[in-house]
């Protein structure tokens, strides 16, 4: 077997954060080689010590880096406490800080792997662009020295789903999302194209926890806040599989179907946080998913509990 992708999880742990760190774990053709947290669905410090709570369960040593705070414009961001929680985890209650943040910042993080492992890293980002961003302002040359950068944001030939015309990560921090998008670095967006085709029911989140009691348990207790939010915004037939699709990308691309696009974003008005192609930029064309296998990647993500107790 070919060695497995190595990836640094940028991430606002959030239910289906969780659900993609246990991909990240469990998936024997990726390697996890650290987190950094980001505010999003969350506050940066919830979003922290929710990290630290995940690589506990797994007994690793992972190292978690903190993020920023805000987005880079906008002093004020509302964590989405009706999707996950006001935890991050659903209805399950916190537990006290298990661990230390490393000494670098998110985005000092991000510059110093990179460049100590050139060529070799894949960053997935599946919270709003800040760290990504503050990496590139930091060191420009982590263009170079990076592998590629699988997001989970955007919404290409469909509406958003935080406003009609945006998704939320990219909503979050759309400044930050344009000076990605804007980058000359390979871009897999692994947006709301694809992962509104991907639901998990209930019945799918039971499997994973007669799969695996103790971790799935985790994910199907978690499940039943997320599940009740589409529910309430009238979508009955399961929740969207956001972020963990990102994270099966980054090793199974052939899953996806791929279009290229020069990629932009909108930073005021109504439409703000919308993206949009622009043909003519003279930017590097992002890879954006507009197609996925949905059983394949729904049973792989089901499939990867079998390696938890
Ligand atoms: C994205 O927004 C967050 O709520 C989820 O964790 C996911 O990363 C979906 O739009
Ligand atoms: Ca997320």
């Amino acid at each position: 077997m070919m060695d497995p992708v190595k990836i640094i999880l940028d991430t606002d742990p959030g239910i289906d954060d969780a659900m993609a760190f246990f991909q990240a774990i469990g998936d024997p053709k990726i390697d996890l080689v650290g987190m950094t947290t980001i505010f999003g669905n969350v506050t940066v410090d919830i979003a922290t010590r929710n990290a630290f709570r995940l690589a506990n369960m797994v007994g690793r040593e992972i190292p978690v880096a903190r993020g920023a705070e805000q987005p880079l414009d906008w002093k004020e961001f509302s964590p989405s406490s009706h999707v996950h929680g006001d935890e991050g985890f659903g209805d399950i209650a916190p537990i006290p800080v298990i661990g230390t943040a490393h000494e670098l910042s998110a985005d000092a993080y991000l510059v110093d792997t990179c460049a100590k492992n050139p060529g070799e890293i894949t960053i997935c980002a599946i919270g709003p662009l800040t760290n990504l961003a503050l990496a590139l302002r930091r060191d420009p040359n982590i263009v170079n020295t990076v592998k590629r950068v699988v997001i989970m944001g955007g919404a290409f030939r469909v509406n958003g789903n935080i406003s009609e015309h945006a998704e939320a990560n990219i909503h979050n921090d759309p400044h930050a999302a344009a000076e990605v998008f804007a980058a000359d670095w390979e871009i897999v967006m692994v947006g709301l194209d694809v992962t509104d085709t991907i639901l998990c029911t209930e019945a799918d989140f039971a499997e994973i926890k007669q799969i695996s009691p103790n971790k799935g348990g985790f994910i199907e207790d978690m499940s039943k806040f997320y599940l009740e939010f589409y529910r309430s915004v009238d979508v009955h037939g399961g929740c969207s599989l956001h972020d963990p699709a990102a994270v099966i990308a980054c090793a199974y691309p052939e899953w996806f179907e791929i279009v290229d696009a020069k990629i932009d974003v909108v930073l005021t008005g109504d439409k703000w946080g919308n993206t949009f192609e622009v043909p003519n930029a003279n930017t590097t064309p992002v890879r954006v998913c507009v197609g996925v296998q949905i059983d394949t990647v729904k049973r792989h993500f089901i499939e990867t509990f079998k390696v938890f107790d």
